[in-house]
């Protein structure tokens, strides 16, 4: 602990000396910002190793194989109050508190699913080339980790058709986590979150699903938003949309920066009819995009791979 707090003195005062540069001649500017940078790299570098070296200390590897007695004293463990949510989990429910504001159920998702949920009951033809675009994961039974939460329509349609029988209309979203076999970099991961969307009555519109996006997105970053779309192409809507926002200047956004934030569309017939809707009687709207990349706007944080690193100072700067 007395070599990191020496350490992190140590840091300060290069910190302090790196403020005079402007007191030293120009061209002697370059020569002292090399030596200094290089100081502070190294010393950054021992605080590092000993922060890790602290954690190290503080809690002996399990040794999951050892014989275990029940009247043997447990294990040093972290303390629970050592704890935190994750970020991911704290912004799942702020997300659908959204929704249910606007109305709309929760339903969660699954972690194991299969080609039905997948593919079959979302109307991709039978060795359509879109089902690789999803690069899933197989198990060696042929079930599959989920690729998207649209794996969840199906369901969510059969569950509540007979709301529509009632007079009312199905509004349902679905928060889940969902996996790509993708190669891994600053904004692909192989697990992420999404949530999906899915809306049927028997007089819903697009004009509708945009209003409720816009108002979620409004909601969701604290402020108005200019919105815009372009087609897209999904075989379970018809017809579908890209769905963008304009990066607000106060997430650091300049005039022009559209982010694309999700897919959305009017319900295929086909999905409707698989579940037993009549299309020709019902309507709905539907849509999904990912958590992660709604929630490193807000914070600022250039890197999706943090949220499945682990990285205690990572999660610590959300406490
Ligand atoms: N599932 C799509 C994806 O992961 C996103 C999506 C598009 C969901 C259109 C929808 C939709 O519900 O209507 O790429």
């Amino acid at each position: 602990m007395q070599e990191l707090e020496k350490l992190k003195q140590e840091l300060k005062k290069l910190n302090l000396e790196a403020a005079k540069i402007r007191e030293i001649a120009v061209e002697k500017r370059a020569e002292f910002g090399r030596k200094l940078n290089a100081k502070k790299q190294e010393v950054l570098e021992r605080i590092a190793a000993a922060e890790k070296a602290v954690l190290d200390a503080e809690v002996q590897p399990l040794d999951v194989t050892a014989w275990s007695g029940v009247n043997e004293p447990l294990p040093e463990l972290y303390s629970t109050l050592m704890g935190s949510r994750h970020p991911l989990m704290t912004e799942l429910d702020r997300v659908a508190e959204i929704y249910q504001m606007m109305g709309f159920e929760v339903v969660e998702s699954r972690q194991l699913d299969d080609e039905y949920h997948m593919f079959d009951s979302l109307n991709f033809a039978k060795d359509h080339p879109a089902r690789d675009g999803y690069d899933t994961f197989r198990t060696e039974e042929g079930l599959i980790p989920p690729a998207h939460t649209s794996t969840m329509q199906h369901r969510v349609l059969k569950q509540f058709k007979s709301k529509l029988d009632a007079g009312q209309a199905i509004a349902v979203v679905v928060p889940g986590r969902v996996y790509r076999n993708e190669d891994v970099d600053a904004t692909h991961e192989h697990t992420f979150y999404q949530c999906e969307g899915v809306y049927v009555s028997s007089d819903c519109n697009m004009g509708q699903m945009l209003g409720v996006l816009r108002e979620f997105f409004e909601k969701y970053y604290e402020q108005k938003l200019n919105i815009r779309t372009q087609p897209g192409y999904f075989p379970f809507t018809e017809p579908s949309l890209e769905f963008m926002i304009e990066k607000p200047r106060s997430l650091g956004g300049k005039k022009g920066d559209w982010l694309e934030m999700l897919g959305c569309g009017m319900i295929h017939p086909n999905v409707l009819k698989m579940a037993g809707i009549d299309p020709n009687k019902y309507h709905g709207f539907a849509w999904g995009g990912g958590i992660d990349r709604l929630v490193m706007l807000r914070y600022g944080l250039g890197d999706v791979r943090y949220f499945e690193s682990g990285n205690l100072n990572f999660l610590r700067e959300f406490n």
